[in-house]
C-alpha cells in the first residue's frame, strides 16, 4: 500500500503544477501536523516559494485553495498562521486505508537499489561476551532487519576480534597456568581467567610481555602448536557467542573476522603504497592526514612487519567491494571508536574508485549500571551477557506469577522468555542511541512506561478481546466491510495514529534510530489504551461500531507486532 503521505503529496505536486507550473511543484513538500487541530497534513509552499513568485504568502495559499482540484481524499483546507495550509484527510478515505493495514505490504518511497552490509555485534574472541557487546548486536540487529523491511537487501556480517596481541598473552597463560580439567569443562572461563592473570602477573613481570610478543609472531609465521591452539581459542569463543545469539534470536550472514583478511593484508599494503597513501616512517608503514583532518597517523604495518586493527578494516573494505560489490556498510561499534573509523574511512577515500563506497559509524554511547561499574573484560568484573539475559527471564517469571498464576507451565516459560529478552532489547532501542544508558531492572520490566512490556501487554489485552468474542459466542459477526461513515475524535485519533507506522520506519532507517518506532509504538499504545477505556467493543450494540472499533483494535495489534518485530521483539497472546 502506498503511504498517504504519498499519495496527499502527489496529488499536491500535481495541483501546484497546474497552478504554478513545473518549477513550483518539485519542491512542493507535505508533512504531518504536529497538533490535531492543524489537521493531518501540512504544508509550508506558500511560504517557501512568496519570494520566488513575489506574492505573499497568505494570497499564495488562497490561490492554491481556490484552484485545488476537488478529490475523494482531502475533506478541506484551511489558511493557518503566515500561510500555511492545512490539510483535513476525509474520515472515509482514513478508513479505506486503515483496511489495507496488515493485508497489503507497504510501498516505501525509499531507493532500495543498494547493496548493504551491516558490521555488527563483532566481540573479541576469548572473552565472553559482556554487556558492552549487547549495544551493538541489539542495534545492528534491528537496523538489519529495517533495512530488510523497506526492501534493501543486507548481510549481516560480525566481524570478530580473532586475531591480535591478545592471542600471544593467551598462549602464554596456557602454557603456565591452564588447568586442563576445567578448560575442557568451561573453556572460555578458564581462557577469560588467564587473561585476566596474564595482565596481573605482567604487571609484576614485565618481560612476560616480550614472551607473548613471540608466542603472537609464531602464530603469525605458522607455528603448529601455536595455531591449533589459536583455532581451539577461536572455537570454543564462538559456541560460548552462539548461546547468547540463539537466546536474543540472532542470526549472521557472515563471520568474517579480522583472521579472514590475513591474507589480503600484503595486496591493501601494496595498493597504499603504490598510490602514495601509505609512506614509510621509522621502518613503519603510516597514513598521516591532512592537518584540516585533524586525525592522528594511521599505522598499518609495524616495524616487526604485523598488521593492525585498522589494516584489517582497510582489506575489508577493499573484500566487500571487490568480492561481494555492496554499496554501504554501516559499522554499528561504540563511540570510542569514532577516530578509528574516521581514519578509515578517510584512506578509503583516498584510494578512490571503487572503494570510496558509501560508509557510515553508527556509534553509540556506553551502557553503565546503577553503582556506576563500566563493563570491561580486563578487570573481570564483568555481568555477563548470558547471566544477564537469564536474569531478565526470572525477573519477568516473577511479574507473570503474580499477574497471571493459572498459566500453564511451559506458556509461562515461554512468556519470562518473550518478556525478559524483549524487555532488554526495548531499554536498549528505545533510548536515544548516542547517549549513554545507565541499566536498572527497574526501568526495564516496567510494565506502564516506554517499556516493551508494556507493548506486550497491550498486544495481549486486544488478542484477550478476541478470545472473548470466541468463548462467549458473541452475536455480531465480524465484517470489516459493515463500518461507520465517520469516526469520533477517539477513533480517529487512534486510526491516523496506525498509519504513522511505515512513515516512522523510513525516519528510524534514515537516522539509524531505532528508537523512533519506539517511540512511535509507545504513543500509539497510550493511545489505544484510552481509545478502549472510553469506546466499548464488546458492549457496543451498533453494528457499524461494533466492527470499526473491532477493526482499530485488530490493526492496533498488528502494528505493535510489526513495530516490535522490527526491534526483535516478539509478543504474546496472553500475559
Ligand atoms: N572487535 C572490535 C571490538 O570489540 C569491534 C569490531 C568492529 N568492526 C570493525 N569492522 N572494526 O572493539
Amino acid at each position: 500500500m502506498e503511504l498517504l503521505l504519498t499519495k496527499i503529496e502527489k496529488i499536491f505536486k500535481d495541483n501546484i503544477k497546474k497552478i504554478f507550473g513545473e518549477e513550483f511543484s518539485e519542491n512542493a513538500g507535505i508533512q504531518y501536523s504536529t497538533r490535531n487541530e492543524f489537521g493531518d497534513f501540512q504544508t509550508n509552499f506558500a511560504m517557501m516559494n512568496a519570494k520566488k513568485m513575489g506574492k505573499k504568502p497568505k494570497e499564495i495559499a488562497a490561490e492554491i485553495i481556490e484552484k485545488f482540484e476537488p478529490n475523494d481524499i482531502i475533506e478541506k483546507m484551511e489558511i493557518a498562521g503566515q500561510g500555511f495550509i492545512n490539510i483535513f484527510i476525509k474520515d472515509s478515505k482514513i478508513t479505506e486505508e486503515i483496511r489495507k493495514v496488515g493485508e497489503e505490504k507497504y510501498d516505501f518511497p525509499v531507493d532500495v537499489s543498494k547493496k548493504v552490509i551491516i558490521d555488527y555485534s563483532s566481540p573479541n574472541i576469548a572473552k565472553r561476551m559482556h554487556i558492552g557487546h549487547l549495544r551493538s548486536t541489539i542495534i545492528g540487529d534491528s537496523l538489519k532487519r529495517i533495512m530488510r523491511y523497506i526492501g534493501f537487501e543486507v548481510l549481516g556480517d560480525n566481524h570478530i576480534g580473532d586475531w591480535g596481541t591478545q592471542f600471544g598473552k593467551l598462549i602464554v597463560g596456557y602454557n603456565k597456568w591452564i588447568n586442563e580439567e576445567e578448560y575442557k569443562k568451561n573453556p572460555i572461563g578458564e581462557l577469560e581467567r588467564i587473561y585476566v592473570k596474564f595482565s596481573e602477573e605482567s604487571k609484576k613481570n614485565p618481560e612476560l610481555e616480550d614472551i607473548a610478543r613471540e608466542e603472537l609472531r609464531k602464530v603469525q609465521t605458522g607455528d603448529e602448536r601455536n595455531i591449533s591452539l589459536w583455532k581451539d581459542f577461536i572455537d570454543s569463543s564462538l559456541k560460548e557467542y552462539d548461546k547468547v545469539y540463539k537466546k536474543l534470536n540472532i542470526e549472521f550472514d557472515l563471520y568474517n573476522g579480522e583472521s579472514f583478511y590475513n591474507d589480503l593484508m600484503p595486496g591493501i599494503l601494496e595498493l597504499l603504497k603504490e598510490k602514495q597513501i601509505a609512506v614509510s616512517d621509522n621502518d613503519a608503514l603510516v597514513v598521516f592526514f591532512d592537518e584540516e583532518d585533524n586525525l592522528p597517523p594511521c599505522i598499518v604495518q609495524k616495524k616487526d612487519g604485523s598488521f593492525l586493527y585498522s589494516t584489517s578494516d582497510l582489506a575489508s573494505v577493499k573484500y566487500r567491494k571487490d568480492k561481494l560489490n555492496v554499496d554501504n556498510v554501516i559499522y554499528v561499534v561504540d563511540e570510542r571508536q569514532r577516530d578509528h573509523f574516521k581514519q578509515v574511512f578517510k584512506i578509503a577515500e583516498m584510494m578512490g574508485k571503487p572503494y570510496d563506497y558509501e560508509k557510515h559509524h553508527v556509534s553509540f554511547g556506553i551502557m553503565r549500571f546503577e553503582d556506576g561499574i563500566i563493563l570491561s573484560s580486563r578487570k573481570g568484573n564483568v555481568i555477563h551477557l548470558f547471566n544477564l539475559l537469564e536474569e531478565a527471564k526470572s525477573e519477568a517469571r516473577k511479574i507473570i506469577e503474580e499477574k497471571n498464576p493459572s498459566l500453564p507451565e511451559r506458556e509461562k516459560e515461554k512468556i519470562s522468555e518473550v518478556v525478559g529478552i524483549g524487555a532488554i532489547k526495548y531499554f536498549d532501542l528505545s533510548q536515544n542511541r548516542t547517549s549513554p544508558i545507565l541499566f536498572s531492572w527497574d526501568k526495564v520490566l516496567n510494565f506502564e512506561g516506554n517499556t516493551s512490556p508494556y507493548l506486550q501487554y497491550t498486544y495481549a489485552r486486544i488478542m484477550s478481546i478476541f478470545r472473548k468474542i470466541k468463548e462467549n459466542d458473541i452475536e455480531y459477526n465480524i465484517d470489516y466491510s459493515i463500518i461507520a461513515e465517520t469516526l469520533n475524535e477517539n477513533e480517529r485519533e487512534l486510526a491516523t495514529a496506525l498509519l504513522k507506522l511505515p512513515y516512522w520506519i523510513i525516519k528510524a532507517y534514515e537516522g539509524y534510530k531505532p528508537n523512533l518506532i519506539a517511540d512511535y509504538l509507545f504513543e500509539t499504545a497510550k493511545i489505544f489504551n484510552s481509545f478502549y477505556a472510553s469506546e466499548p467493543i464488546l458492549k457496543e450494540t451498533d453494528k457499524e461500531k461494533f466492527n470499526t472499533r473491532l477493526m482499530l483494535a485488530e490493526k492496533t495489534a498488528f502494528v505493535i507486532k510489526e513495530g516490535l518485530s522490527l526491534l526483535g521483539i516478539e509478543v504474546v497472546e496472553r500475559m
